[in-house]
């Protein structure tokens, strides 16, 4: 019965065209197999923290996922270097990896400002990237 019921969620989502949750852990990044599934990981990881950029009271448990953000971002970056369609591509996605060491650096700072204009440089990568390559 419930595994009816997801599957029918699954269809759903899949006929509206959104994005898979799909939140690999960090060695498993360097071994995904195609562009989409690193677009699907880098939209499931960066979701829960855009609105981060204007509630900036960050508690501890904000600083672990904004760390975890920064590692797996930039290994995702790394990773979609091996479906680089040139130049541009490859300037957005160095920008997407920039961003996520920022806000590995604001991290270690505990620096909520910096933090969050990390986290705007990373958005303004991801639609950067997507307005002139895709
Ligand atoms: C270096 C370029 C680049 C960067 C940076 C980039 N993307 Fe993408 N993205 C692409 C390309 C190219 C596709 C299309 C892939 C395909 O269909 O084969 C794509 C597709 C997607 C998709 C698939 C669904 C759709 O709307 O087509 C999602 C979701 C996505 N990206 C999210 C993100 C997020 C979130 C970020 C930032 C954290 C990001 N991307 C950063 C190039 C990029």
């Amino acid at each position: 019965m419930r595994s009816r019921w997801l599957f029918l969620v699954f269809v759903a989502a899949a006929s509206l065209g959104c994005v898979p949750y799909f939140n690999p852990p960090l060695e498993d990044i360097a071994k995904l197999g195609s562009l989409k599934d690193v677009m699907a990981a880098q939209a499931t990881i960066t979701d829960p923290v855009w609105t981060k950029i204007d509630d900036r009271a960050y508690g501890e448990r904000d600083w672990l996922t904004l760390r975890d953000v920064s590692v797996r971002i930039l290994a995702t970056s790394d990773r979609a270097e091996a479906w680089s369609r040139g130049s541009l591509f490859d300037h957005y996605d160095a920008a997407l990896g920039a961003a996520a060491k920022d806000l590995g650096a604001a991290v270690d700072q505990k620096s909520a400002d910096l933090a969050a204009q990390a986290l705007i440089d990373m958005r303004r990568a991801c639609r950067a990237c997507h307005d002139h390559v895709r």
